[in-house]
């Protein structure tokens, strides 16, 4: 039997029995478009991370952050300022609003942004900074809220890897004017297709999100702004509302999964295990280890039935349709130097003791060798 990455059937398999009678209660008796399964989406997704906030159910991530983008009333040829060990998404999102990223190199150890360096990187132009918790590793957004509060610029997060990951007892999602959240299958939480959402403290930037996500329109009739048709659809939200409740027992069991492997393989030679900061609890989404001989390791494990991920193979910047926009951030050899060496092992809430423990035995073969 193969140990997989991920595996649906599984994770759906116990919820059918809640989910079939809900998907049939939203075709008989909800509205098929921004449905009351929306509204209580959005309600519960935003008072789990605190009171007074705002979730704007959006049709994926990376709409989330265009729309924000735009919401902000940022520029074309305005900066944002983020990390280059990212994925490749949240350069397009940037560009595709116009603006102009401003990648900077991380520590290499841990992947995360030094706040010096971001502050290096602000410029005239530069409107604000993108944590992206990536992997589900909280970016030092404590430090950067100041830092952003300091230099008179706007902090927005990428949780799109971080639902349930808290700093310093926070949660992710809640330092900066926006979050952003995806819901794709892959996902933490996910939807049985694309979905996301925008969390932010500000009324008037939520307001400005629905109307934005609705072609603009603020009535029925009435059409107030330019915009997609980017709205969450009503049943990803009964798919959504169906799992929420399972979401901080799942995110433990990712913790309890992931400590089992850092344990099991601290001291493997060549192997680089994930970092976690003081004060940081990671949502876990990914465990990535980094590895010289990344590529015969992963092959080593697909001989012994593990199968592996890759995030991200290739750097944003070495992308070939990002790369003619980032030249101006230079070479960034860390973040290089991750993509080459990244290996995701086999991690879920799905996954059993056993299966983890046979990724741990054959890992450790494999330092042996
Ligand atoms: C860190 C990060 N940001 C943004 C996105 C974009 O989300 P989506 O696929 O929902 O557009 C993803 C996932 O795909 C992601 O992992």
């Amino acid at each position: 039997m193969t140990v997989p990455t991920k595996d649906y059937a599984r994770q759906y398999a116990p919820l059918w029995e809640a989910l079939g009678p809900a998907l049939r209660r939203a075709f008989f008796e909800d509205e098929p478009i921004l449905g009351e399964a929306v509204d209580r989406f959005e309600l519960d997704f935003a008072d789990r991370h605190g009171k007074g906030l705002h979730g704007i159910g959006v049709s994926s991530g990376t709409d989330a952050a265009v729309l924000v983008y735009r919401a902000l009333g940022w520029s074309p040829g305005d900066e944002v300022v983020t990390n280059a060990h990212t994925f490749s998404g949240v350069v397009t999102a940037l560009l595709l609003a116009g603006l102009v990223p401003r990648l900077v190199d991380p520590e290499p150890e841990t992947g995360r942004l030094r706040p010096a360096d971001v502050d290096a990187a602000i410029g005239p132009r530069t409107r604000g900074v993108l944590a992206v918790h990536l992997h589900g590793h909280p970016e030092p957004v404590d430090a950067l809220e100041s830092l952003c509060a300091t230099r008179g610029i706007t902090l927005l997060e990428d949780c799109a890897q971080a639902h349930e990951a808290r700093l310093g007892g926070r949660r992710a999602g809640t330092f900066g004017r926006a979050a952003f959240f995806s819901f794709h299958p892959s996902k933490n939480l996910g939807a049985f297709g694309d979905a996301g959402l925008v969390l932010t403290p500000d009324p008037a930037l939520a307001e400005s999100l629905r109307v934005l996500r609705n072609l603009g329109k603020a009535g029925k009739y009435s059409f107030d702004a330019v915009g997609p048709n980017a709205k969450l659809d009503t049943l990803q939200a009964v798919i959504l509302n169906a799992k929420l409740p399972y979401l901080a027992g799942w995110t433990e069991r990712r913790r309890t999964l992931s400590a089992r492997y850092r344990e099991g393989l601290a001291g493997v030679p060549g192997l680089t295990l994930p970092r976690v900061e003081a004060g940081a609890e990671p949502a876990w989404h990914l465990f990535v280890v980094h590895c010289a001989e990344r590529d015969a390791l992963r092959a080593f494990l697909a001989a012994r039935g593990i199968a592996t991920g890759l995030h991200y193979p290739i750097a944003a910047h070495d992308q070939p349709a990002l790369a003619p926009h980032l030249a101006h951030c230079g070479p960034l050899p860390v973040a290089r130097a991750l993509a080459a060496t990244c290996l995701s092992l086999p991690l879920s809430h799905e996954h059993g003791d056993d299966e983890i423990e046979r990724v741990i035995d054959a890992v450790r073969d494999w330092g042996r060798r």
